[in-house]
């Protein structure tokens, strides 16, 4: 479990190109939160990390379901909003998508149900005032376990902690 403090729209770009870089193949992240939290803008940042070309706006999915963009990895990131709960996410196909060759982002993953991978991030993003944002990061999997460590350390350095 990592806290995180989010002080501005620079901090965020800082932590999600953190994020990208230490993204690998196969990898989800669950990105959780309120209608404006912030999930879509942080899947840019973490595009920016997995050195999606600018040009590539990173958008919100929310008419198509998922938009792929294609940096160090594939980016394939995916919102459920619309979708009612996980026989319609099983409908949809999107599962299908979570292939090994990328990194998957997901809003809105309370819709999967049981269909969540296990092996996953989780990010919950809470708004504070103005641009301030909450963070707190679960990690599920030995990969994202030992990965969180990493992320931790990199977060420190750019000061990216809550004061104790
Ligand atoms: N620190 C911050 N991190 C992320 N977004 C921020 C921050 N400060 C301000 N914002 C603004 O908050 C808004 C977040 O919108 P965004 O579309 O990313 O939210 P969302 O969680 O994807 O919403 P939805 O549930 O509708 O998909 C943007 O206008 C963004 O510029
Ligand atoms: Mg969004």
């Amino acid at each position: 479990m990592l806290n995180l403090i989010l002080r501005s729209l620079v901090d965020s770009e800082h932590f999600g190109r953190i994020l990208g870089k230490y993204s690998h193949q196969g990898d989800v992240i669950l990105l959780a939160g309120t209608l404006g939290a912030g999930k879509t803008t942080l899947t840019q940042f973490i595009a920016k990390g997995l050195d999606v070309p600018a040009e590539s706006y990173v958008t919100s999915p929310s008419f198509s379901l998922m938009n792929q963009y294609f940096g160090r990895i594939p980016l394939y990131h995916m919102d459920c909003y619309r979708l009612e709960g996980e026989d319609d996410v099983e409908g949809s196909g999107l599962i299908d998508y979570i292939v090994a060759d990328g990194l998957t982002v997901i809003e809105w993953p309370d819709r999967l149900g049981s269909l969540v991978p296990p092996d996953r991030l989780d990010i919950k993003i809470r708004c504070g005032g103005g641009e301030e944002r909450y963070l707190s990061l679960v990690a599920h999997g030995e990969g994202w376990l030992k990965r969180l460590e990493n992320i931790s350390k990199a977060c420190h350095e750019a000061v990216l902690m809550p004061e104790k």
